[in-house]
Formats: C-alpha cells, sequence, structure tokens
C-alpha cells in the first residue's frame, strides 16, 4: 500500500499518516510544494501511488481575506495540479473540504447534505468550493467534508480551538466566546478513520465517487463548545456568549453549517462520535501530564 498524504504535517494530515503507518508517503511543503505544477507531476510519475489523500490548505480563513492569491494557489491551483496528475495516473484523489462552502443562513436548523447548493461566503471559502471542482476534474475523487477540526493533545504543532480554549482557561478567568455560530467541531481521529474508510484502505475498496460529509455527531456552537470544554476539564471561568458582529473577524462565517452525515453513515463506515464524547476522548489524553493537563 502506498498512499500519499499532502499537507502531512497538519492536524488531518498527520493523523493520517500515523493510521496509515507504513502506508503513507508524507509530504508536505518542504517535500513537495503543491503550487510547482510541473514537481507534482515528476513526483507522482515516479511514486505511483495508489490514492492520494490532499490534506494541504491554506486554512488561515481570516489572513485570506487579505491574501486571496497566495490562499487560491494553494486551495484552488495545487488542487488543479493534483487532479492532473491523478488523472494521468488513473489514480484516486481524496479532497478534503470544509462546511464553510455553505451560507447558513441564521435561522436553518436543517443539517446540509451533499446535494444541498453551496454558497460560500469568504475568500477561504471560496477557494475551498473552487478546489472541489477542480478535484472533480478526476473521475476518481472522493470530496470529504469536515468542520472545526481538533488534533489529538499529542500532536504539538497543531493549533486549534480546544488547544486555544485550555491555554487561555489557564491564565484568564473570563472569556468572551461567539454563541451564534451553529457546527459540529470534530476530533480529527474520527474524522481520519472514516477518510481512510472512504478511500478504500479499511474498506473493501473506495466509496463511490463524489462528496462525503464526516463530522462528528451533532451540534453545538463555540460557546457551549467551549462550556463543555472547560466542564470536562475542570477549570472554572466566566464565560460571556457574544455575537459574531461583536467579535469582528475580517472573514464571514457561517451561521449553522451543521453536516448531514446519513450518506457517509449509509456505506457502513466506522461510527462518528457525539461531539462530547469525541471531546471526553480528547481531555482524557489531554489530562495525562505529559499532555498539558492540570
Ligand atoms: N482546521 C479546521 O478546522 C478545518 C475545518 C474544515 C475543513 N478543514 C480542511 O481540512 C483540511 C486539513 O486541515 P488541517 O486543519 O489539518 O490543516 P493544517 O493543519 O493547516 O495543515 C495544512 C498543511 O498544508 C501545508 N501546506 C500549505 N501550503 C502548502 C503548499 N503550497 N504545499 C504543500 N503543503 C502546503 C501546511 O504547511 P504550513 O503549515 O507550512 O503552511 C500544513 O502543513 C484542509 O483541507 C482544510 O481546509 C479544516
Amino acid at each position: 500500500m502506498k498512499i500519499a498524504v499532502t499537507g502531512a504535517y497538519g492536524q488531518l494530515g498527520g493523523e493520517l499518516c500515523r493510521q496509515l503507518g507504513d502506508g503513507a508517503v508524507p509530504l508536505d511543503i518542504d517535500t513537495l510544494d503543491l503550487t510547482d505544477g510541473p514537481g507534482i507531476a515528476k513526483r507522482f510519475r515516479d511514486l505511483k501511488p495508489q490514492a492520494v489523500i490532499n490534506c494541504a490548505a491554506y486554512t488561515q480563513v481570516d489572513q485570506a481575506e487579505k491574501e486571496p492569491g497566495v490562499c487560491r494557489a494553494v486551495n484552488v491551483t495545487a488542487v488543479e495540479h493534483l487532479a492532473r496528475a491523478c488523472r494521468q495516473l488513473d489514480c484516486p484523489l481524496v479532497q478534503i473540504s470544509t462546511d464553510y462552502v455553505f451560507h447558513g443562513e441564521a435561522d436553518r436548523r436543517a443539517p446540509y447534505r451533499e446535494s444541498d447548493s453551496p454558497s460560500p461566503q469568504s475568500v477561504y471559502a471560496q477557494t475551498k468550493l473552487a478546489g472541489e471542482r477542480s478535484a472533480a476534474q478526476n473521475a476518481k475523487h472522493l470530496i470529504v467534508r469536515t468542520c472545526g477540526l481538533y488534533a489529538r493533545p499529542a500532536d504539538e504543532r497543531a493549533s486549534h480551538f480546544v488547544k486555544t480554549m485550555l491555554r487561555l482557561g489557564s491564565t484568564r478567568s473570563e472569556l468572551r466566546i461567539v454563541a451564534d455560530q451553529h457546527c459540529t467541531p470534530s476530533y480529527v481521529p474520527h474524522v481520519a478513520r472514516a477518510v481512510l474508510f472512504l478511500a478504500g484502505v479499511t474498506s473493501r475498496g473506495p466509496a463511490p465517487w463524489g462528496v462525503y460529509h464526516v463530522v462528528n455527531d451533532g451540534a453545538t456552537t463555540w460557546f457551549d463548545f467551549a462550556r463543555e470544554i472547560f466542564r470536562q476539564a475542570d477549570m472554572e471561568l466566566s464565560l460571556q456568549p457574544i455575537t459574531t458582529v461583536e467579535y469582528g473577524a475580517p472573514a464571514a462565517r457561517p451561521p449553522y453549517s451543521v453536516l448531514d452525515t446519513t450518506k457517509y453513515h449509509a456505506l457502513g463506515g466506522p461510527p462518528m462520535p457525539d461531539w462530547k464524547a469525541a471531546l471526553a476522548e480528547y481531555i482524557q489524553q489531554w489530562k495525562r501530564p505529559r499532555h498539558g493537563g492540570p
């Protein structure tokens, strides 16, 4: 087995490489810059991977508003290069995407299905949707949309909401958290397991080509997620709910971007635990002293 994982130093790429073990060919910017089209074609011709899982991305949602060209180069043009290389090798391409492709009207409460029309609001989200379309240029493609990723505590490079809350929780007595964005924060080990199932690594073969939603079960807001993090971590803080407008981030976020995972579960993939149970797995590991817990 030889699965090329791009963005291998990132949260999801790193976890996929960990789960794949010797079957992974980890690639990141120091070994393969995805903005180098000819470099990609040559590398994959030599490598002849059985599948490519693209976890590389420009993921700084707010910074993307200031440098759309850089964001586009990684999230769109690089995926075009990857799709072309995969097409030439007749190799499946798994492209990781995001819940942010949906607009998510504030009063919506119906989880988005794969067949719903995307309507991205930010530069990051627009480039991720364009990247999905680039990936689909290769007939053998799987597009996996996920949300609010947090890697296991042992991943020291990763930066994510849970880690930020636990850091702030040990230095602050009060925090203001956005309470009007509804989504499903998802634990990277669970998402990685589902991706390997869809890709056919841990199943009898790849899933039918197309788009899949993969997130932990249930839905919450960043405010309620933070409250649950501090409850499980035995930290006492005063939390103030604020609106997205009050928070004032440069990039627009969907007020509602819960994803319907029926299509994934219909294939019999590994379970995606409820978001509180997923968080409990993280916190349990974090509480072990070497992972920075109390
Ligand atoms: N994080 C989330 O909450 C979230 C939510 C929904 C969907 N997603 C999607 O899930 C996927 C994985 O996200 P993640 O959080 O694991 O990302 P991440 O931790 O930011 O990792 C992305 C990796 O891609 C690398 N990269 C950037 N530009 C590159 C280039 N030109 N060539 C090669 N590698 C390059 C990055 O390197 P540098 O660090 O050096 O830039 C980094 O190692 C992405 O497609 C993302 O859009 C993420």
